[in-house]
């Protein structure tokens, strides 16, 4: 790998993309030991994109039976997603002790999470027959709630990283598994191709209509809601147990930690659409809206829209 990137010591470019030591060694041991099954669902996110609510959203929508999203015993009420819905680089690989983990107790469907982009996916996951969900979010949104969660988890030995060296980074492409634009584009053109193994969302659009998007969200995975159901409020139900402010109250959410160490709440800041207004400057507006028109532009670039 080329060492190279945020602060210089920590992200390497493996197989095209900018991940971390920690995160090279367990990608290896999962193309090594990772046997999908056809059930399994895989959340696939660039950091920062909405990857907590939408582990929280499946993880309530396959399990509705076994666990009403009404119940005072939801999971999700003592659970954080990332535990219900574990990351292969951090979690289910991430250990690095000599013996891959024993993944046969795992309930079904199994759900995982990974920031991985499509191409460096194994390759019994792009063959098997298990589903992956990915959600993207406009980058100028993306690159501030990853600029600001990265100053949070910091260790408090290392100096904050700035607006501008992460901004410049970011536009060179040097961001956790990005470039960001070819993240999008590996999941977007797979699903264009396959759209039965890889469904796009938006952050936005999930923000703007969640009911519709959790629908298509139960197609996609086979488990649509039927009209008794819909009657019945579970639609509604789920979106409110998965609803920003839900979780971000949850005391699991405001004292527990996840991957390494980090505080659970953290990954509940602002959950707006725009926020990017209040840190940019008119000159980085105008080098980031370059730098996605000339990557992304001839690609249906929709995903990607700056406001
Ligand atoms: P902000 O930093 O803009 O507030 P990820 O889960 O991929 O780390 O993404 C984190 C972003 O999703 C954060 O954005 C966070 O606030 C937002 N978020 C977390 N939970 C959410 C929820 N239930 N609904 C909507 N947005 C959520």
């Amino acid at each position: 790998p080329r060492e190279r990137g945020w602060r210089t010591r920590y992200l390497y470019l493996f197989h095209g993309f900018w991940c971390q030591p920690a995160e090279i060694q367990s990608i290896t041991t999962l193309h090594h030991h990772f046997r999908p099954n056809d059930s399994d669902i895989i959340i696939a996110t660039i950091p920062k994109s909405g990857t907590t609510w939408l582990k929280a959203l499946t993880f309530a929508t396959v399990n509705r039976d076994l666990f009403p999203p009404s119940s005072k015993s939801h999971p999700l009420l003592s659970s954080n997603p990332h535990d219900l819905a574990p990351f292969f680089e951090y979690t289910v690989y991430g250990s690095h002790d000599r013996n891959p983990p024993d993944l046969s107790g795992f309930p079904e469907p199994r759900l995982f999470g990974t920031h991985i982009p499509f191409d460096g996916l194994p390759s019994s996951v792009k063959d098997s027959d298990c589903k992956v969900i990915y959600i993207c979010r406009n980058p100028f949104d993306t690159f501030v709630s990853s600029w600001t969660f990265i100053n949070k988890i910091k260790p408090e030995s290392l100096p904050p990283l700035t607006l501008e060296e992460a901004f410049d980074m970011y536009c060179q492409g040097i961001i956790g598994f990005g470039p960001f634009w070819d993240h999008m584009l590996g999941y977007w053109n797979e699903s264009k191709e396959k759209p039965h193994k890889v469904l796009f969302l938006k952050y936005e659009d999930l923000k703007g209509e969640t009911e519709r998007e959790l629908k298509r969200i139960a197609e996609f995975l086979g488990c649509g809601f039927g009209e008794e159901e819909e009657e019945r409020g579970m639609v509604e139900s789920i979106v409110k147990l998965c609803s920003f402010e839900k979780m971000k109250e949850l005391e699991v959410n405001k004292c527990g930690t996840f991957g390494r160490n980090f505080g659970n709440k953290h990954l509940f800041r602002k959950a707006e659409i725009g926020d990017w207004v209040n840190h940019f400057s008119p000159p980085m507006v105008e080098r980031l809206s370059t730098v996605i028109e000339e990557k992304l532009g001839g690609s249906d670039s929709s995903p990607c829209s700056s406001s």
